[in-house]
């Protein structure tokens, strides 16, 4: 009887169902204390409402805020003021719906690959006493051929399955980082520059990958990212945050546009003299080059006066 209803439990737990799930910021304001005294404003004045099955790309130049983004979606920080909510109730600890690539990958170094992709969905399995049940050795064999099926996709060998982190690339250990989070086909899905340790070939096919495993699911996504090229191929939504100024009254939202989607391959889209155009909207709009890089911030008209220089932020 117990056992029973434990393995009623675990049935929801382990498998849940992909869920509409939306995302609302309300006056999202982040200040951080200062080491030396006084506050800094981060994000200021935030509003979005992100609708279920959404994939919204999150650019901005450096240190304006999008990483706290993220982990005020995940309930890992809480806003100063304002409300951040998922499925319409506030968030008020990290989220188990909530699938999370953080910007630094985060692998545990004594577990292996396969051990690392299993860890989250094994123990949320009614920890060691779910052990005991017929139905979890069922359950990690499904789960485990499932996470095989996904390191492949992310381009891992299997070879590669019984490796430790240490004996893997950067890039390599991202890939895995971004399986992880999959692997449970969450509702909402947070990826902070996932893509960034990665060479432009292998970042093309985990781009279309991507894309793919997102028009399966349709899971809402908030994706970090420095390149505006993939953010207009991946997303349906763009999201171009600012650094708040101290002083300044309005939200740190640049700029909030749809972005059409179509079912093209995403290297037969790229060549499209649509999706050419549609770069150079935002990058018009939303950014200025600087000897570094593209830059939030930019008025259509400073852009227009600059002379071009080839494309930083790809
Ligand atoms: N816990 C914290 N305490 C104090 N300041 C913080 C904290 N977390 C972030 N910050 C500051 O908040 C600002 C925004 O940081 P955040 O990591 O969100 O930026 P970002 O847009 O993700 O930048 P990047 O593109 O470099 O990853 C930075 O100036 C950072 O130093
Ligand atoms: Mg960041």
């Amino acid at each position: 009887m117990v056992l029973r209803a434990m393995e009623r439990r675990t049935k929801t737990r382990v498998m849940p169902k992909q869920a509409e799930t939306e995302i609302t910021l309300r006056d999202v304001t982040v200040r951080y204390k200062m080491a030396g005294g006084g506050t800094k404003t981060v994000l200021h004045r935030l509003n979005a409402e992100i609708r279920a099955g959404e994939f919204v790309a999150v650019l901005g130049e450096t240190g304006c805020g999008k990483s706290t983004l993220l982990r005020m979606v995940l309930g890992q920080e809480f806003p100063s003021d304002g409300a951040v909510t998922v499925d319409g109730k506030p968030v008020t600890r990290i989220d188990a719906r909530c699938g999370y690539v953080p910007q630094k990958y985060a692998l545990f170094p004594d577990r292996t690959v396969m051990q690392n992709v299993l860890y989250g969905p094994e123990n949320a399995f009614c920890g060691w006493m779910g052990r005991l049940l017929p139905r979890f050795w069922r359950f990690r064999r499904e789960l485990r051929a499932e996470a095989a099926q996904l390191l492949l996709r992310m381009g891992l060998k299997a070879a590669d399955f019984g490796k430790y982190p240490m004996q893997l690339s950067g890039g390599m250990q991202q890939r895995v980082a971004i399986a992880q989070a999959l692997l449970m086909r969450p509702p909402v899905l947070l990826m902070d520059e996932a893509f960034s340790a990665l060479d432009p070939l292998t970042r093309s096919s985990l781009q279309q990958q991507m894309k793919d495993l997102w028009m399966e699911t349709k899971p809402t996504v908030l994706f970090v990212t420095h390149n505006t090229s993939e953010a207009l191929l991946l997303a349906t939504r763009v999201l171009v945050l600012k650094p708040h100024v101290e002083g300044e009254t309005e939200s740190n939202v640049l700029m909030d546009m749809q972005v059409p989607h179509t079912n093209e391959p995403l290297a037969v889209r790229k060549r499209t003299r649509e999706f050419e155009q549609l770069r150079e909207h935002v990058k018009q709009c939303a950014f200025r080059e600087t000897e570094t890089g593209l830059i939030a911030g930019a008025t259509t008209a400073q852009v227009q006066e600059m002379p071009r220089r080839g494309d930083a932020a790809e």
